[in-house]
């Protein structure tokens, strides 16, 4: 059976991160015998400038009928300029919408390598395996109405609707109980119902939930306390199920706790089991061309698109086994390095990937 996969470059870091991460996912599909085909498209900024819409209908075309798809980041200063409505954050919103990429899956696991390079100290994120999992296609992002409007005393006032419906709160609580139960068993839903209504009915939809899986373990956060625990005690959290807003800020918070955003990556998956396959981090314009960026969280991403989209588990851990041989072997990009680290490029990061990969259960080309 071949796989087709879209390949996203987008902008900024974008096409540097996602070149290195094409070179393993075809490395890895001959290592392992699978047959992939691989197809390009325009997302966001470089969408806008090639093709006048930041999810242009030639990419719509493609991204429905792919199994899976592999982006590296949108958005840039050059765009900032343009009504929120075409911007290229919206190309991204368009298509998990599309698609109806409802599970956006963020594991947060630090590399032992890397125990240093954590802002917290290493004692409190060693070991740190933590997996948010959040709804992305609700929620404030979403709601309508939405929009800049000016009040009859002509004030400008701005407004946005958090809104979700029980099914959708539903569907996104079943899935981070399911993965849950194949972890450490426990969910902590993050929330804000001390405040917001819609988030009361998600703390009620979520205990509702939690009834069918007697094996896994529910508690409550509110999202303040949440953002303080994950980085005064992260060891205690398993699984953090939240909101499509509050999962975007717990994320990038997450992220940092082990060593670098550069490390992190993100499946958002719909529930045929196809997949956005993307990086955490975004397009990094201020590093965009240099050869600096960290490729391996979208490097990373290759090895999720293997494991939930083409069901291939020993691909995907032959992916993360060459990650943690390169950060054996002391390969470090600057986001990464510590002081006194020499630090390598994109592409060299990339080269020693493939390395690693190569030697991985001496299975050679
Ligand atoms: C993310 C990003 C996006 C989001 C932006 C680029 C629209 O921050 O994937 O976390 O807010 O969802
Ligand atoms: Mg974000």
């Amino acid at each position: 059976m071949s796989h087709s996969i879209l390949l996203l470059p987008g902008d900024g870091i974008g096409p540097e991160v996602v070149a290195q991460a094409r070179r393993v996912l075809e490395r890895v599909a001959d290592l392992y015998n699978l047959t992939i085909e691989l197809d390009e498209a325009n997302l966001g900024g470089v969408a806008i400038d090639r093709e006048g819409s930041a999810y242009p209908e030639t990419t719509q075309a493609k991204a429905r009928s792919a199994a899976a798809l592999l982006l590296g980041a949108v958005g840039g200063p050059q765009w900032d300029g343009l009504p929120a409505a075409q911007r290229p954050e919206r190309g991204l919103l368009a298509i998990r919408a599309d698609l109806d990429l409802f599970a956006n899956l963020r594991p947060a696991i630090l590399f032992p390598q890397l125990a240093d390079a954590s802002s917290l100290k290493p004692e409190l994120v060693a070991g740190l395996d933590i997996l948010i999992v959040r709804e992305l296609t609700g929620g404030i992002y979403f709601g309508e109405p939405r929009g800049i409007r000016t009040r009859e005393d002509g004030e400008r006032e701005g407004y946005n609707t958090y809104i979700y419906r029980e099914s959708e709160i539903e569907r996104i609580a079943q899935l981070a109980f399911e993965l849950a139960a194949k972890r450490d068993g426990r969910v902590t839903s993050v929330d804000k119902a001390n405040v917001l209504e819609v988030t009361q009915l998600w703390r009620e939809v979520v205990t509702r939930v939690a009834e069918n899986f007697a094996g896994v373990d529910l508690d409550h956060l509110y999202v303040d306390n949440a953002a303080m625990q994950l980085v005064r005690e992260p060891k205690q959290f398993d699984v953090l199920v939240t909101g499509n807003i509050f999962g975007d800020i717990l994320s990038d918070t997450a992220a940092m706790l082990t060593g670098s955003i550069g490390m992190l990556p993100s499946a958002s998956l719909n529930a045929l089991s196809a997949g956005l396959y993307e990086p955490v981090h975004g397009s990094a314009p201020d590093i965009a061309g240099q050869d600096r960026a960290n490729p391996l969280a979208t490097i990373l991403s290759v090895a999720m698109l293997l494991r939930y989209s083409l069901n291939a588990g020993n691909a995907a851990a032959a992916v993360e086994a060459a990650v943690s041989t390169v950060l054996d072997q002391g390969c470090r990009t600057a986001d990464i390095a510590a002081e006194g680290d020499a630090v390598i490029g994109t592409e060299a990061m990339g080269t020693a990937v493939l390395k690693a990969l190569k030697g991985h259960e001496g299975n050679e080309l």
